[in-house]
C-alpha cells in the first residue's frame, strides 16, 4: 500500500525525518483534541482480560447502545472495524458497475469502487463556490450510477450539504434506483448537527445508508470502530457476510459502548473545536494564506504566490510538525494543504512553525 495517501502516517514521517514518532505533531489526522474520554479508555482496559474469547459476533450490547444514542432500532445497526471497512462492506456488497463522488473527497470511496471493478464518476466542487454542492449535481445523477458517496461534512472541504438538498439528491437517486451513503464521520463536531444528520430519514428511504466512526470524535483510531445504518434489511445483512466474522474486537465494543455513554462530551468538543478553529483561521489569514471556511475539525488551505514554489509539508517536518499535502485529491494539487485543530498549545506551535517559514516574526 501506498503510504502517502493518507494523512496519520507518523510512522513514515518519523523515518522520513530522523525523529522518533512521539516527538512528532501530527496535524494530518483530525482526532478529537480532547483525547480520549476515561470512561472509554477504562472500559477498553478492563476488556482486556476478555480477549481469550471471540468477541460476541452479534456486537450486541454496542448495537443496543448505538440503537438509543441514534433513536434507531438495533437491525438497522451495522458495526464495522472502523468506518473504513464499512465503506469497502457496501460496495462489495452492493457491486455497482458506476459510482459518483464528489471531487475533493475521502479518497477510500473511490479505492473501494475501483476495487469491487466499478467505474467511478466526479462531480468537481468548485473552489469559487467555496467547495459548495451545487444544483448542478442533478446532471450526474444519471440512470447509469449504481451508488454515490457523499461527506457531510466533506473531508477535506469542510463543508456542510444542507438537510433539503440532502433529501433532493435521495429522491433524485431513489427515483432512478441509485444508492446514497453519506458519511457523517465527522458531522459530531459541527454545531447543529441535528440540522444536518439525515438519520431521521432512514426510515423514508430504503436506498439511504449513513456511516459513523467513534475514531474521530472519541480519539480511537487505534481501536478501528465504526458502523453504518440503514432501514434496508437486505443490506444490513449482506452487510453481515460481506466479510470475515469477529470483525469488531471485544475491546472496541467495551469501549464504543463506554463512549456513547459519555454526557456532554460532544457539545465540550464542539464548543473547544470551534474556538481553535477560529483561532488557526484567522492566523492563516493574517500570515496571507487562503484558509476555507471549515464545520469539522480540520481546515483546507491553499498557499497563495507570495508562499513561491514552496512544499509546505516538507518544511514543517523539518520542525517535527506533520500535516497533510493535498496533492493527490482528485480536483486539488499541490498548494493545497490540510490540517487538524488540535489543542490550544499544540496549534500555536503550528502558527510559529507557519511564520517563522514565511519570515514573518
Ligand atoms: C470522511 C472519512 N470517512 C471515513 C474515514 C475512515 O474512518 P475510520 O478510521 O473509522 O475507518 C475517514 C478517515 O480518515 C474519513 O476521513
Amino acid at each position: 500500500m501506498s503510504t502517502d495517501i493518507h494523512g496519520a502516517d507518523i510512522y513514515t514521517a518519523s523515518e522520513k525525518a530522523g525523529i522518533g514518532k512521539d516527538s512528532i505533531l501530527d496535524f494530518s489526522s483530525n482526532i478529537n483534541p480532547l483525547g480520549i474520554p476515561d470512561s472509554v479508555k477504562n472500559a477498553a482496559i478492563n476488556s482486556i482480560g476478555q480477549s481469550s474469547r471471540y468477541p460476541d459476533i452479534n456486537s450486541r450490547e454496542l448495537k443496543k447502545s448505538i440503537s438509543v444514542f441514534e433513536n434507531i432500532p438495533e437491525n438497522w445497526i451495522f458495526p464495522s472495524n472502523g468506518a473504513a471497512e464499512a465503506i469497502f462492506r457496501i460496495t462489495f456488497f452492493l457491486r455497482p458497475s458506476r459510482g459518483l463522488v464528489t471531487a475533493p473527497a475521502f479518497s477510500e470511496y473511490e479505492n473501494a469502487m475501483v476495487a469491487a471493478g466499478a467505474d467511478v464518476d466526479y462531480y468537481c466542487l468548485k473552489e469559487e463556490n467555496d467547495f459548495k454542492i451545487q444544483d448542478d449535481i442533478f446532471n450526474k445523477i444519471q440512470d447509469c450510477i449504481d451508488i454515490i458517496f457523499l461527506c457531510n461534512p466533506n473531508n477535506p472541504t469542510g463543508q456542510l450539504i444542507e438537510r433539503a438538498a440532502m433529501e433532493k439528491i435521495i429522491c433524485a437517486c431513489k427515483e432512478k434506483g441509485i444508492y446514497v451513503v453519506i458519511d457523517e464521520c465527522f458531522l459530531d463536531f459541527s454545531a447543529h448537527k441535528e440540522l444536518y444528520s439525515m438519520t431521521g430519514f432512514l426510515h423514508k428511504y430504503d436506498n439511504l445508508i449513513i456511516l459513523k466512526a467513534f475514531t474521530k470524535i472519541y480519539a480511537i483510531p487505534g481501536m478501528r470502530l465504526g458502523y453504518c445504518m440503514s432501514s434496508n434489511k437486505r443490506i444490513i445483512e449482506g452487510l453481515n457476510v460481506s466479510g470475515p466474522p469477529w470483525n469488531v474486537s471485544s475491546i472496541a465494543q467495551a469501549a464504543g459502548a463506554a463512549a456513547l455513554t459519555e454526557a456532554g462530551y460532544i457539545e465540550k468538543t464542539v464548543e473547544y473545536v470551534s474556538d481553535q478553529r477560529r483561532y488557526l483561521f484567522d492566523e492563516l489569514k493574517a500570515m496571507g494564506i487562503k484558509a476555507y471556511s471549515s464545520n469539522a475539525n480540520y481546515i483546507l488551505f491553499r498557499l497563495t504566490d507570495t508562499w513561491g514554489d514552496i512544499d509546505l509539508k516538507e518544511e514543517l517536518l523539518k520542525r517535527g510538525i506533520l500535516i497533510r499535502s493535498c496533492s493527490n485529491y482528485v480536483n486539488l494539487d499541490s498548494s493545497y494543504y490540510r490540517i487538524a485543530v488540535k489543542t490550544h498549545e499544540e496549534n500555536k506551535l503550528l502558527v510559529m512553525a507557519l511564520r517563522e517559514i514565511a519570515g514573518i516574526r
